[in-house]
């Protein structure tokens, strides 16, 4: 391109992102939420449970009697989503990411089952870049060191995981979305499962979390259109390591985000290790709000899977509107960005070509769109290449995905011809 053709393009792309500031939006492309429509759906909950609801499974659900692990028709269905038997899980209050908390802080006080605690041994985690802000947050804050390892779209990098857990035995694990990722919708393929799980590690304890909040959180409902979830928890054991997995769900963009239920499945032998803990902090988890879920899923048509139909039926369309609004805006040769095309979940992860994108995201905030802070989906909010953007479009209703995207791919065509000016 001669220069007059690149101060041109600056030119256009400014008054573009002019015309867009003029318009004084308000709109929010940030929020990993469901929207009013998805939590609609779950209204039901609410009165799931009527006056004369007091007892299920022989239990009064007033009363602090059964324990730790859960209802056992709790465990029975949130077994099923996660393909495990009940005694293979432990369904608990309102939040996975409360219990990946637990699991790790046990760990590093009292070691794995059959380890030794990992506080004291400077522990490391491996997590996926671009990964979940919250996982990185999570580690750091209970004092692991973190190692990023690439997400690639079937899954993390293996072979660097490979690498990295065999050369030091203060590598404790990997913490990681299996399927539907965060941010960018990729799911671990079976092949790359099964390796991980049989990794030849320094760590007697090497542990994979799998984080698996969007297992059933398809976009296309036909079995064509989906991407498979894995077992860890057969999967290790069959690799010859039974308390190698803990895979983690919650029922958070199922139902109610935050007022639902978080569950855990992992073999038997670490059910009953993280029962021993959990007993010693609590008599029990709220028997109440598993009751309405069970009776709740179990009446909804075609149950839990119906249910996420039903929500796929919502979010697609923003998917597709992100998906057709940078591809008419932004073209698909990779000129500006490259961006993901996932089958579930609940983000896109795109990737400027140039490295604008915290420029992007002010110029969208300026624009009135607001967009995950750039830099989120690395540890510390560091993007090493101002690359990366989260985009989140279940929250708005459709139309607004289609205004805000076209605001987005505005700035980052103009961030990118600033950046290519200031180049020349
Ligand atoms: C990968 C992942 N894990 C966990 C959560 C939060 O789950 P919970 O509400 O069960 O703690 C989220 C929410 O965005 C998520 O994206």
């Amino acid at each position: 391109m001669t220069s007059d053709v690149q101060s041109e393009a600056l030119a256009q792309a400014r008054a573009a992102y002019d015309a867009v500031k003029a318009k004084g939006l308000k709109l929010n492309m940030q929020r990993g939420q469901p929207a009013d429509a998805d939590f609609d759906l779950s209204n039901g909950l609410l009165t799931a449970l009527g006056e004369t609801d007091t007892h299920l499974d022989g239990l009064d659900l007033r009363n602090y009697p059964g324990g730790v692990a859960g209802l056992p028709s709790a465990r029975a269905m949130f077994g099923a989503y996660l393909d495990l038997k009940p005694e293979n899980v432990i369904v608990w209050n309102n939040a996975s990411l409360e219990l990946q908390c637990y699991v790790l802080t046990f760990a590093l006080l009292h070691g794995p089952r059959g380890g030794q605690p990992w506080a004291g041994q400077t522990p490391k985690m491996i997590v996926t870049t671009p990964g979940y802000d919250r996982h990185f947050l999570l580690l750091q804050t209970l004092g692991f060191e973190l190692l990023t390892v690439d997400m690639q779209p079937d899954g993390p990098d293996v072979d660097a995981i490979e690498r990295l857990a065999a050369a030091d035995a203060g590598v404790k694990g990997v913490l990681f979305v299996p399927t539907y990722s965060n941010p960018g919708g990729e799911t671990i393929s079976a092949d790359k499962a099964r390796r991980l799980a049989g990794v030849k590690a320094a760590a007697p304890d090497f542990t994979i979390f799998a984080d698996d909040a969007y297992r059933a959180h398809h976009l296309f409902p036909d079995a064509a259109g989906q991407d498979t979830p894995v077992n860890f928890v057969t999967l290790a054991r069959d690799a010859g390591y039974p308390d190698r997995a803990f895979v983690f769900a919650s029922t958070s963009k199922i139902t109610f985000a935050g007022a639902g239920l978080g569950f855990v499945g992992s073999s038997e032998d670490n059910i009953r290790w993280l029962s021993k803990f959990l007993n010693a902090q609590s008599i029990g988890p709220n028997k109440v709000e598993q009751a309405r879920h069970v009776k709740f899923l179990q009446a909804y048509p075609g149950g839990l899977e119906g249910l996420m139909n039903d929500h796929a039926a919502l979010i697609a369309p923003k998917f597709r509107a992100v998906d057709e609004v940078l591809r008419q805006e932004l073209g698909d040769s990779g000129e500006f960005a490259t961006w993901t095309s996932p089958r579930g979940g609940y983000f896109i992860s795109l990737d400027t070509a140039a490295p604008v994108a915290s420029r992007v995201v002010q110029l969208a905030d300026e624009a009135g769109v607001s967009l995950t802070p750039a830099g989120a989906t690395y540890p510390g909010g560091q993007d090493p290449h101002d690359r990366n953007i989260r985009l989140a479009p279940t929250r708005p209703p459709v139309e607004e995905v289609y205004e805000a995207m076209r605001a987005v791919a505005t700035c980052v065509r103009l961030a990118t011809e600033e950046y290519r000016a200031a180049q020349r």
